[in-house]
């Protein structure tokens, strides 16, 4: 098993990676229980493929589901108040313990339940999408959707563990375990040129269901995303903002396209990744060979690598304004993360929106 420690202080957490896990929960989560029950949020998605799993791994502990359609939609405020209604019904106390068990639409709802429900009680991260297991449940970033954007209303609570089986990801869609795996290269990316050269050997053992390789790809990035959460937590400094490495173009991608199955948030992190490298090697900051590399490392993994693939091509107006009405930006100015190359990811406030719209349209 792998322990990788979150170091906040009093909001210090572990999260243990192992196979097999979910069958082991009593050992970790019967102590957070409180009258021999735990109240667990999840999606009728994931608890169809994996609920009776928990069950039985919980054993003499009952699991009390409460349940919400799968998807999107349910990050909402709608969403927010049955979640929270639920709770109060069931008489959830403050020191409780609320188990998030899904992809990171279940991780953000149930987080920010989890953080205004009785003024904020506990919560476990149960990650079952490989997005949630390299990024959402690592952090303490919750929240919801609200009409003028996504995760605009939200709150900072981070979990008291995150238990991270990556067994669970059997049951996921190949297609959404590419996504994940562009989260993955991400952190390599920022300050990691040592997982970028194992994925380069190993990657596809990750997105085959190695479970070795599997976890040690999982350990990787969230001790990478643990490192800069644990430098600022509250992306107060600017370090937590290298996170979002290919996400200022990828939000752009996804807004364009509705934030809908055309573009799954992790094949636009694997263009938008892509759209950093390729923009820093333009401006002469990162060498060509580079970006070249990621290009592989994506091609090789199945994700998307040319705007043209996803209709995106010659929009770069379109894209800066998306840009502009991004939550992230400050003082008015959008920040870039720019590269010098792998592993060497910087932040850049300078950046104007006129080049960036002029480089856009000439992408491919
Ligand atoms: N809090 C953060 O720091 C953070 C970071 C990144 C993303 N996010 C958020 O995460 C969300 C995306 O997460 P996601 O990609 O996991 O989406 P998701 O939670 O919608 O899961 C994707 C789909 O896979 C299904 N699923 C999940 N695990 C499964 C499994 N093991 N077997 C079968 N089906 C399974 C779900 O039911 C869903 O239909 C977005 O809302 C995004 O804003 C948050
Ligand atoms: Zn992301």
């Amino acid at each position: 098993m792998e322990r990788v420690t979150v170091a906040l202080d009093e909001r210090s957490y572990d999260i243990l990676i192992d196979n097999g896990l979910l069958d082991r929960a009593a050992e970790f989560l019967a102590p957070l229980a409180r009258d021999g029950r735990l109240l667990v949020v999840s999606d009728e998605t994931v608890w169809a493929a994996l609920g009776s799993r928990l069950v039985a791994g919980l054993g003499d502990i009952e699991a009390v589901p409460i349940l919400v359609a799968p998807g999107e939609e349910s990050k909402s405020w709608t969403g927010l108040r049955a979640v929270v209604d639920t709770l109060i019904d069931r008489g959830i106390e403050r020191k409780d313990h609320i188990i998030a068990f899904g992809g990171g639409v279940i991780g953000d709802l149930a987080g920010f339940a989890a953080a205004v429900v009785n003024r904020g009680c506990n919560f476990v991260q149960v990650p079952t999408s490989l997005l949630a297991q390299v990024d959402s449940s690592v952090g303490g970033k919750t929240g919801i959707n609200v009409t003028a954007g996504k995760n605009l209303v939200g709150a900072f609570h981070q979990p008291s563990l995150v238990l991270i089986d990556p067994s669970l990801l059997d049951t996921l869609n190949p297609r959404q375990v590419r996504a994940g795996y562009a989260e993955i290269v991400k952190y390599s990316l920022i300050e990691d040129a040592e997982l970028f050269g194992w994925l380069e050997r190993d990657g596809l053992e990750v997105l085959n269901g190695d479970p070795t390789s599997r976890i040690h790809a999982i350990a990787a990035a969230v001790t990478g995303k643990a490192r800069i959460v644990e430098r600022d937590e509250r992306e107060t400094s600017g370090r937590r903002a290298l996170l979002n490495l290919g996400h200022t173009f990828g939000h752009a991608l996804e807004a364009e396209t509705g934030y809908s199955d055309r573009l799954l948030h992790g094949e636009a992190v694997a263009l938008g990744c892509l759209l950093a490298f390729d923009f820093s090697a333009a401006k002469a900051l990162c060498p060509i060979e580079d970006a070249d590399r990621v290009r592989g490392q994506f091609v090789r993994a199945g994700l998307p690598t040319r705007l043209a693939e996803v209709g995106l091509e010659r929009l770069g107006e379109r894209l800066v304004g998306h840009m502009q009405r991004d939550k992230k930006r400050d003082g008015g100015r959008t920040a870039f993360i720019l590269t010098r190359g792998i592993g060497q990811a910087h932040v850049d406030r300078q950046v104007e929106l006129a080049e960036v719209a002029d480089f856009l349209d000439r992408a491919a």
